[in-house]
């Protein structure tokens, strides 16, 4: 792996005030873990209380406006997540895309906003199944990569500080229980990892590739110690302490 495993929790929808001690319970764990990087990713609604309940761990958004400010109702800026305490956030996941009728030049205008702002970011591709049984994967995530990334002139400097990273997410795996194969996940960041290294140069080594989709204590292991695995983007198994943190162990 190019840098430490980096092991990201997404909580999404999920989450209120109570769910603090979770995270406390991670972050204490998390610093017994220095050789991994540990973050989560609440709702907004949570991002300036984690951040103040955590020290060991990043602290994200989910989403971002490509705009500072402005008559957006709803929507949150980089700035602002900024503002609240969040280090890093993720764009481009696939309920954005599918949810929120994202598509690749709006995902790449949030991402080279979040990076002016001075956020990390993840951006997330990954293809359907019905892609995949259509013979379509690598076609489909190779387009999403060439046109979600920012430019080379917007990310240069946090691609070389190791703050850029993609999260490389099958749909049909996502939430379902359903991992894809290591062969299947090796063979495409291996791919995307040619792409980043032409799109970015040399640098584009620092950039960790994460896996997400159903991620879990049972297979994490393996899922990490595979070929080109920077980490995991977590969903379902990030709510709890008891369910991350053998996720986070696994990455050690
Ligand atoms: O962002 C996380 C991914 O969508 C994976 O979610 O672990 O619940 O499958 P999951």
């Amino acid at each position: 792996m190019p840098h430490r495993p980096y092991i990201v929790g997404n909580w999404k929808m999920n989450g209120t005030r109570a769910m603090l001690a979770e995270a406390r319970a991670i972050d204490r764990a998390a610093g017994r873990y220095p050789d991994v990087q540990v973050a989560i990713a609440p709702p907004f609604t949570l991002i300036g209380a984690l951040r103040e309940a955590v020290s060991a761990m990043g602290v994200g958004g989910q989403d971002c406006h490509v705009n500072a400010k402005g008559a957006h109702t709803g929507d949150v800026s980089a700035q602002m997540l900024v503002d609240t305490g969040a280090d890093f956030v993720i764009v481009g996941h696939s309920e954005r895309r599918k949810d929120h009728g994202e598509g690749d030049d709006l995902i790449k205008a949030k991402a080279e906003a979040a990076l002016a702002a001075g956020l990390g970011i993840i951006v997330c591709v990954g293809e359907t199944l019905e892609e995949r049984d259509g013979g379509k994967a690598e076609a489909v995530v190779s387009a999403q990569v060439t046109a979600s990334m920012p430019d080379a002139d917007a990310a240069a400097d946090a691609v070389a500080s190791g703050k850029v990273a993609v999260a490389y997410e099958p749909v049909w795996a996502i939430g379902t229980g359903r991992v894809a194969e290591v062969a299947d996940v090796v063979a495409m960041h291996a791919q995307i990892r040619q792409q980043l290294l032409a799109l970015y140069g040399e640098i584009g080594a620092k950039v960790r590739i994460l896996y997400g989709g159903s991620v879990n204590a049972g297979n994490a292991r393996d899922l990490l110690a595979a070929e080109g695995v920077g980490g995991a983007l977590v969903g379902g198994a990030s709510l709890t302490a008891e369910a991350f943190l053998p996720i986070v162990a696994a990455a050690d």
